[in-house]
């Protein structure tokens, strides 16, 4: 399928202002810089419609509690633009980012998932590990994990 969004690597700076109205609207910008976002292990996606950013995802190196001895990936700062939203875009994107994963023999991908955001994770073939967890400010979370293969 050709939904004509087109998927490069971006600078943390570049998924600043996609993360600021997706995932924390009206806070500052300096609100949307995560610890690990230039970890040389981390790498930034950004999904472009018609030239213009409009979803973004961060896959940064990252051991879930359960998995102390492998190599694990976090997905962080997953946002797609409003109005670009349920097009498939954020599908796109963590496929394309689970793929360059497995080119790195990475096959463990988890995330603290927004409670609203669980069933897209789950279409994307991520369960839910334990129970709810509340990230102060943001709302009930669960983890997510998949591994891939
Ligand atoms: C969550 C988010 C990243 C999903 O991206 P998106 O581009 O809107 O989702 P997609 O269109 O790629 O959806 C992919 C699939 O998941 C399904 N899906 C998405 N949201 C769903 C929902 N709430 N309930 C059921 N299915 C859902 C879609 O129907 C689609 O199914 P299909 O492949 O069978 O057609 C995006 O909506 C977003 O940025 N939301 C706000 C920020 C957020 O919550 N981020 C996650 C933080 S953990």
């Amino acid at each position: 399928m050709d939904t004509g969004l087109q998927i490069n690597s971006i600078s943390a700076a570049e998924t600043y202002p996609i993360r600021q109205p997706v995932l924390r609207p009206g806070k500052p910008l300096a609100s949307c810089v995560f610890d690990g976002d230039d970890f040389p292990t981390t790498f930034h996606l950004g999904g472009f419609y018609k030239n213009r950013l409009v979803a973004v995802a961060t896959f940064m190196e990252h051991n879930q509690l359960d998995h102390k001895s492998k190599i694990a990936v976090q997905v962080r700062g997953m946002a797609v633009l409003k109005e670009y939203q349920g097009r498939g875009f954020g599908k796109l994107l963590l496929n394309f980012g689970e793929k360059l994963l497995l080119d790195r023999r990475i096959k463990t991908v988890w995330m603290n998932a927004r409670e609203i955001a669980v069933p897209f994770y789950k279409n994307c073939g991520y369960n839910t590990i334990g129970k709810a967890f509340i990230i102060p400010g943001i709302g009930i979370h669960f983890v997510m994990l998949k591994n891939l293969s």
